[in-house]
């Protein structure tokens, strides 16, 4: 079975040593995906696999056989962007853009992460269903993705207008 990215199958790299990361940006001509450090420290390369966020970077490609892979190209739908991209813009949520592309794909997975209960090291209340996030959940839980020019405070804030619109 071939991968889905975007949407759209894609056949499997013949190399097996091919990266998901390569894949996306070499192969398939989507440079939205970020190469920061190519070592699964920096995030710039996360995307959504399943709905699940991964840093594609250390993941070989051919392992995502058959599985639905969004970068944030595919986050546009009908020339629209998603919630979560205008939020970015409008909280100034970068200044270069680099490490945009995985904060925004790694915003959209922890969020489902959150409605799915899952816990965080900040976690105060670890049998609780229903986890607030609040500026200490959102900043370990995206500790991941660093961001070189320090646009953390709009990315937060970015991040809290769509998905904890009654946080502090
Ligand atoms: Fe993948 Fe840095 S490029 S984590
Ligand atoms: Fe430049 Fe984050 S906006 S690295």
């Amino acid at each position: 079975m071939p991968i889905k990215v975007n949407g759209s199958p894609v056949p499997l790299p013949s190399d097996p040593r091919v990266s998901l990361l390569d894949l996306l940006r070499e192969q398939l001509h989507l440079p939205g995906t970020k190469k920061g450090c190519n070592q699964g420290a920096c995030g710039a390369c996360t995307v959504l696999v399943d709905g699940e966020r991964i840093v594609s970077c250390l993941a070989l490609a051919v392992q995502y056989d058959g599985r639905e892979v969004v970068t944030v190209e595919g986050l546009v739908e009908n020339g629209v962007l998603h919630p979560l991209q205008g939020a970015f813009v409008e909280h100034d949520g970068f200044q270069c853009g680099y490490c945009t592309p995985g904060q925004i794909c790694s915003a959209i997975g922890m969020a489902t992460e959150i409605g799915r209960g899952v816990p965080s090291h900040v976690t105060v209340d670890l049998s609780t269903d229903v986890i607030t996030l609040d500026r200490d959940e959102l900043r370990e839980r995206m500790s991941g993705n660093l961001c070189r020019c320090g646009a953390h405070n709009g990315i937060v804030d970015a991040i809290l207008e769509v998905y904890a619109e009654a946080a502090e």
